[in-house]
């Protein structure tokens, strides 16, 4: 592979106007610019003609739970559809989670997410578990897969820090067995005390062992759930901010405007990220209201408003707390448009970027992440002219590209339709969204130079 080459020719990358060319060598960008029709360069080993599709970054994946997942109805199903009683079941399915049983879920869903063009994936993994079996399982996974997709292990308290027997010590074993980042879960707890002590208690382990820190934190419908002024207050306070990340705080969605009014400085204050999941949140919250029902979403717009990065996650898929879902970020990203009302033409752009740059900032890749020379060749080529455009059609990835291997690619499949006579493909564009674009033409070939790209 040493050597290889890889070139795209005229692709449209997310909020700029000029389309581009693209350099990769040794799976590295070479080079960026704007795109040259006349230009004679060598033909590389792997010759993309985008033709205007839009090429992003990699999807990333914030949160998600693979220790449990493709395990709905097992032992039984959910059937209050409650958090709770997620929790009940998992609980009972635990005994017989074994490390071939963790591989074979955990690696099924992670070739979904590469196919969905995800090569970044945050996982939360349960270590209220003695055996830490799930945990062993996902630190081999990670070695195992990382030329395609970087994976990251939160050691999550799923029943507590403080709650949860021997909670403390099974949390640091974790960390010593490669777990990337340190998980809390203070509502949980049986206490508010016991609550604001496992924040003090995760953050202090990652502090000591160099890792980041990822809460879930007030997934709960009660305003009174208030650990997030907690956790962004010991992040600011030991300067910890971008690396310390709110996962749900669906509480949010319930607190009066005034106390959301000072929450809001004090998150854009100490730098923290909030991560929402826009599907498992408004499938789980809202179970105990009648009428009225709450949207059981986090304040989205407010907080990005505020300056607060927030990224979109999956959180569930085939699991004791949500049955259906593929992991798919474009879907994440439309659930998110509707569900906090981000409809607006920017508002549908961001949403894009909370499911790529924004989630990016969450895992703290940095220089790992980006379409610049000299940061890693990983991208997806999708069908579509613009971000708005690729959410509202749901299009598969025409390609998707790791360290500069092409690892996934899909032909885009019309509906061929008998209408009134004739037959016409359909595949939901609007002929306005075309303008400019030649995407439906976008090619690939290997054999532009000496060698293989294998
Ligand atoms: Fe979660």
């Amino acid at each position: 592979m040493t050597g290889a080459t890889l070139r795209v020719r005229a692709a449209r990358l997310p909020g700029r106007p000029d389309l581009v060319d693209l350099e990769v060598r040794d799976g590295r960008f070479t080079s960026v610019a704007t795109h040259d029709p006349g230009t004679t360069a060598a033909p590389a080993d792997v010759e993309i003609d985008a033709a205007g599709a839009l090429l992003s970054p990699p999807f990333v994946e914030p949160h998600i739970h693979l220790d449990a997942t493709l395990t709905a109805g097992e032992p039984r199903w959910n059937g209050s559809g409650t958090l709770w009683e997620g929790i009940a079941v998992w609980s009972e399915r635990k005994p017989d989670v074994t490390r071939d049983d963790v591989l074979d879920r955990a690696e099924q869903v992670l070739r979904w997410q590469a196919a969905h063009g995800v090569l970044h994936v945050r996982s939360h993994c349960d270590v209220t578990d003695p055996r830490l079996v799930a945990l062993d399982a996902l630190v081999e996974l990670r070695d195992r897969v990382r030329d395609v997709i970087g994976l990251q292990i939160v050691a999550f308290p799923q029943e507590g820090i403080l709650s949860f027997p021997d909670g403390e010590k099974l949390l640091e074993e974790a960390v010593r067995r490669g777990a990337d980042v340190v998980g809390a879960i203070p509502h949980f707890e049986d206490t508010r005390e016991d609550g604001v002590r496992s924040i003090e208690v995760a953050v202090d382990l990652a502090e000591r062992y160099d890792r980041l820190v990822d809460a879930h934190c007030d997934e709960i419908d009660d305003e009174h759930s208030r650990f997030v002024e907690v956790l962004a207050t010991q992040a600011l306070r030991r300067g910890m901010g971008e690396r310390v990340t709110a996962s749900h705080t669906t509480a949010m969605g319930s607190y009066g405007g005034a106390y959301a009014y000072k929450l809001e400085r004090l998150l854009s204050r100490s730098g923290i990220n909030l991560v929402s999941n826009p599907l498992v949140n408004l499938a789980l919250q809202g179970r105990f209201d009648s009428y009225p029902k709450r949207r059981g979403l986090t304040r989205v717009k407010e907080m990005l408003a505020a300056g607060v990065n927030v990224a979109f996650g999956s959180d569930d898929v085939m699991d004791p707390w949500f049955p259906l879902g593929t992991a798919n970020p474009l879907l994440l990203a439309h659930t998110g448009v509707v569900a906090a009302q981000m409809t607006g033409q920017a508002e549908i752009a961001e949403t894009f970027a909370m499911v790529t740059e924004r989630a990016a900032r969450v895992l703290a890749l940095g220089q790992g992440y980006g379409i610049e020379a000299g940061r890693p060749a990983s991208f997806v080529v999708l069908p579509a002219s613009s971000p708005m455009d690729a959410i509202r059609r749901q299009v598969r990835p025409r390609w998707v590209v790791a360290h500069g291997r092409v690892v996934a690619s899909a032909e885009p499949a019309p509906a061929r339709l008998r209408w009134l006579g004739t037959e016409v493909d359909v595949d939901f564009v609007r002929s306005r969204d075309e303008a400019g674009t030649g995407w439906r033409a976008a090619t690939i070939s290997t054999d532009g130079g000496a060698g293989s790209t294998d």
